[in-house]
């Protein structure tokens, strides 16, 4: 475990947010893998975005449920986040792909709360300086 894992103020994921990340479950777009994803984004603001994996033929060009969920919001002119909830219908807690993870360091706090949950009531609590330490985040 990490020392910011260790340090990390645990708060349980707020319910509005788990509910609309379970919600999602089953809105997501998904004929090829059958796996679905879900993702709730809360904004400093007390926004709620939704977001789903949405797949493609083309199976590269998939997007995953944690970036629907930010560049919705981000199209909708947000730019400062307070928590992320990402679901999955899985034995144990979802974690994301490095791509999400990428693109959660242009736009999160290092130690904004993310829930990582499942759809049988498992949660963890984590944050983007744990999940990608050392990461690419200026071009200075
Ligand atoms: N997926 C997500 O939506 N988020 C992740 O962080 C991991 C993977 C989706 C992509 C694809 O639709 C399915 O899960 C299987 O990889």
């Amino acid at each position: 475990m990490s020392s910011d894992q260790q340090n990390l103020k645990k708060i349980p994921a707020p319910q509005k947010l788990v509910d609309v990340a379970l919600t999602a479950l089953s809105q997501t777009y998904t004929p090829y893998s059958h796996f679905p994803v879900g993702a709730a984004l809360l904004t400093d603001s007390g926004t709620i975005f939704k977001g789903i994996n949405i797949e493609n033929v083309s199976f590269g060009l998939t997007n995953c449920a944690e970036r629907t969920a930010i560049f919705s919001a981000v199209a909708a002119g947000n730019r400062h986040f307070s928590g992320l909830v990402i679901s999955g219908r899985t034995n144990e807690p979802i974690a994301p792909c490095g791509a999400c993870r990428q693109v959660m360091v242009e736009f999160f706090k290092p130690d904004m709360p993310i829930w990582l949950i499942n759809d049988s009531g498992k949660e963890i609590q984590t944050n983007i300086a744990s999940l990608m330490p050392g990461s690419f985040n200026a071009l200075s």
